[in-house]
């Protein structure tokens, strides 16, 4: 991808959040070098060093994303998600450029009856949240100054998600089973790269918890979108038990922000007013 600022870095910007970033960043007149997959590859290290030369700050959101096939691929996901992101810190160190990079609810178990702080242990029951908790330890050891921001059930417009699924399946009229024990905050990636703009004028370090404000199960995540559209689902409930996936999940994703709010300038919008937003391109 074109390069056209170098002041802020973006790798995997070709992403649904990256591709939300890359934009709010160019709105608010600071338009980011842009990377990611095919040009760029962040497991090449002199790639990653010609990247983020010259660069005051490399914003990290490439990452092996897929929850379930990693648990078939896991040298792949460890190398994306671990390895390169530990050399991205020792990169970045060498060359005295700060490192913002994002990670998971998944690097915990969920078995908390409350909202996680940052400080609370970790143990990713998946690889995928193996592999992201490793690639947190390996930055932080190789850059103590990084930030990383832990997000959880972000949507967006680019690429697909549990949401456009969602309807899309209720739209053709199939029948909808959906788990009402596991319980998050859909966050969207619009909300999350609204809050790193305001976040990198200060640039903090250390780890910070984001989602959008309430909880909701994913089951009434799902009524709350078939109400909202209008849309007659067929749609009844289960546990997360009921499906035989390779990947295990945390049941409680609920992440406390206190952390991260008393560094923006407003509270942080509730789950139903951006979802209501996003939910306008299935009406139009
Ligand atoms: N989506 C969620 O619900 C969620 C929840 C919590 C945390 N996160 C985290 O949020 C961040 C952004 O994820 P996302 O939702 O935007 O996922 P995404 O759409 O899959 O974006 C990840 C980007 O990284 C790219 N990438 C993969 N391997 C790469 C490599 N070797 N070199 C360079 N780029 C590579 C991907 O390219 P390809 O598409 O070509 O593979 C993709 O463009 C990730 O750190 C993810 O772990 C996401």
């Amino acid at each position: 991808m074109a390069e056209t600022n170098k002041s802020i870095v973006i790798l995997g910007a070709a992403g649904m959040l990256g591709t939300d970033l890359a934009a709010e960043l160019t709105a608010q007149g600071i338009a980011p070098a842009v990377f990611d997959l095919p040009a760029f590859d962040i497991t090449d290290s002199d790639q990653v060093a010609n990247a983020i030369s010259g660069c005051d700050l490399v914003i990290n959101c490439a990452a092996y994303t897929n929850v379930e096939k990693a648990e078939s691929e896991p040298e792949l996901a460890y190398k994306v998600n671990a390895d390169a992101v530990g050399r991205l810190g020792n990169i970045a160190s060498a060359q005295g450029v700060k490192v913002l990079h994002i990670s998971t609810d998944f690097v915990f178990d969920g078995t908390l009856d409350r909202p996680y702080v940052e400080t609370d242990d970790t143990n990713a029951l998946s690889i995928y949240g193996k592999s992201k908790l490793e690639g947190e330890k390996l930055l932080l050891a190789a850059n103590p100054d990084s930030c990383i921001i832990r997000i959880q059930w972000t949507y967006g417009n680019n690429g697909n998600n549990f949401i456009k699924k969602l309807v899309s399946l209720a739209q053709r009229g199939k029948p909808l089973r959906v788990v009402d024990d596991q319980v998050g905050s859909p966050t969207a990636t619009e909300q999350v790269s609204a809050a790193i703009c305001k976040l990198i004028k200060n640039m903090p370090t250390g780890i910070f918890h984001l989602a959008a404000a309430g909880f909701v199960s994913r089951f009434d995540m799902a009524k709350f979108i078939f109400d909202k559209l209008a849309i007659k689902a067929d749609l009844t409930s289960c546990k997360t038990s009921d499906f035989s996936s390779a990947a295990q999940r945390p049941l409680n994703s609920r992440l406390d922000c206190s952390k991260i709010s008393s560094l923006l300038d407003g509270p942080i919008e509730s789950w139903q007013n951006s979802l209501e937003k996003y939910l306008k391109q299935f009406r139009e």
